[in-house]
């Protein structure tokens, strides 16, 4: 369990506070390092009921109406035909594979793969025009937004299913990572994996941001989820999630302090930039959601003035030492209180439960005995005065930081030919009576993680 690290670490640094002068001069803090060793399988009783199964806060998949791609006679040809019936599997396939919990992120490509290999026949130029393909605006298709429940957006564009899979698809990335930050051990690998996934994530929402979401006839209202201020947030978010995984990673290396409140504090700069990006839509949505956002800047906050104060304390400045540390707390306890409001706050998404993990509250424990053996140091060696403002954290992190993973579509399937292309037939569909097909309903999708779950009752020691 990657969080345990973090624990582990901390309480190590509790019994042996000079431990960080001990410094080790890494290159490498990107995750995953080199020097991974296992994670501790050793976890009591209460730490296995404590795992990290509830420090994300998750929205929920997007919902869609089944799609037959049955348009009667226009596709002209057996090759068209199959294009079709491809078309309708593919992409039930796809969406079988957001709930299927046994899924892998190399499953998951190939499903997206094939069905947007397939569906780019109805969005790319084909016969070699510069015109729209003519399939684009054919079907019309429904999904639901992460922050409006069950009530379906429409398009009658390729593009806006393109899209609006594509979102799904980097939704489930960020869930692939939460549930496996959730396991009993993860192991180094599936660390790198949830770290990845994150990054992955964040590049699917940024290509769509950039480069699919423009193309859109009809642009998305205010709050839906190919809205740009609702594609930075999740952009952002992925990207400061992934960091948390970072700092873990660095904490357990037990990089320089420095370094360590440095990447904090850019973590807590995305959640800030995020939460800033959502203040403009309606709060009866949003607000659950900005909480969350709130609660890990407030927490990140607290993480970099405790290492800041560690570093201070490491070059004998003790006063402002002390003086960072107090920030740490007064940031610690916004992050407890806004812990508090978020799980009382209604609104979509699973609830997280940062409060109640051991990686929570260890640090509240860093904090407190941190300041304690400044406090004592200082009536006894430094009597420095504390200054009344709290240091400037102007750390900039020069590596470490999550950048998106690059998010290519899969090149056009080759059933789609020019010669195939050609024998669809807009003009022979819609002369066929039986040839409108149904509407079909929009079904909330079943998620096996969005269980609301019981508090443990564990007390911790
Ligand atoms: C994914 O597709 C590749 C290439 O077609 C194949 O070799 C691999 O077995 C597939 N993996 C899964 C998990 O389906
Ligand atoms: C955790 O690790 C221990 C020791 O390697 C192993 O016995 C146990 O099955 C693992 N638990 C899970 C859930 O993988
Ligand atoms: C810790 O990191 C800071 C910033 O990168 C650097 O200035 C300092 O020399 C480092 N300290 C040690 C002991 O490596």
């Amino acid at each position: 369990m990657i969080f345990f690290f973090f624990a582990d670490f901390i309480s190590l640094f509790l019994s042996n506070i000079g431990a960080l002068k001990k410094k080790k001069n890494l290159k490498c803090y990107d995750f995953p390092g080199t020097r991974g060793r296992p994670a501790k399988t050793k976890v009591t009783r209460c730490d296995q009921n404590r795992r990290m199964a509830h420090w994300f806060h998750r929205n929920p998949l997007k919902a869609t109406a089944p799609v037959s791609f049955n348009y009667y006679g226009v596709a002209g040809s057996p090759a068209a035909n199959k294009i079709c019936n491809d078309l309708r599997t593919t992409r039930a396939r796809l969406l079988d594979m957001f709930t299927d919990s046994t899924c892998n992120p190399e499953m998951m490509k190939n499903a997206t793969d094939a069905y947007f290999s397939l569906l780019q026949g109805f969005i790319a130029a084909l016969d070699g025009t510069t015109q729209e393909n003519k399939m684009r605006f054919i079907q019309n298709f429904k999904w639901t937004d992460t922050l409006h429940g069950n009530t379906p957006s429409a398009q009658q564009d390729a593009i806006f299913e393109l899209a609006s899979m594509a979102f799904n698809v980097a939704l489930w990335y960020t869930k692939f990572a939460s549930r496996l930050a959730g396991k009993e051990n993860v192991t180094e690998a599936e660390a790198k994996d949830v770290h990845k996934s994150l990054k992955v994530a964040a590049g699917i929402f940024k290509n769509l941001k950039e480069v699919h979401v423009p193309r859109l006839i009809t642009p998305a209202e205010k709050g839906k989820d190919l809205e740009p201020r609702v594609m930075d947030a999740y952009i952002i978010q992925s990207q400061a999630e992934a960091q948390e995984v970072t700092i873990a990673r660095a904490i357990e290396l037990k990089h320089n302090a420095s370094l360590i409140a440095a990447l904090a504090f850019e973590t807590a700069n995305f959640y800030q930039k995020a939460d800033h990006t959502l203040n403009t839509l309606d709060p009866e949505y949003s607000s659950k959601w900005r909480k969350y956002l709130q609660l890990k800047q407030q927490f990140y906050m607290a993480y970099a003035y405790c290492y800041h104060g560690q570093t201070l304390l490491a070059s004998d400045k003790c006063g402002e030492a002390i003086r960072s540390l107090q920030e740490a707390e007064k940031c610690y306890s916004r992050a407890e209180a806004l812990c508090k409001e978020y799980r009382h706050t209604s609104g979509p998404g699973s609830t997280a439960k940062p409060s109640e993990q051991l990686f929570f509250l260890k640090l509240g424990a860093l904090i407190k005995n941190t300041l304690e053996k400044c406090q004592r140091e200082n009536g006894f060696i430094y009597f420095h005065k504390v200054p009344a403002e709290a240091p400037q954290l102007e750390l900039k992190a020069s590596y470490g930081l999550a950048e998106p993973v690059g998010f290519e579509m899969p090149p056009l399937s080759e059933q789609c030919t020019p010669e195939v292309y050609a024998t669809f037939d807009l003009t022979k569909g819609a002369k066929n009576d039986k040839g409108k097909p149904k509407e079909e309903e929009v079904k909330p999708v079943k998620e096996p993680d969005l269980k609301p779950q019981k508090d443990t009752g564990c007390v911790l020691s």
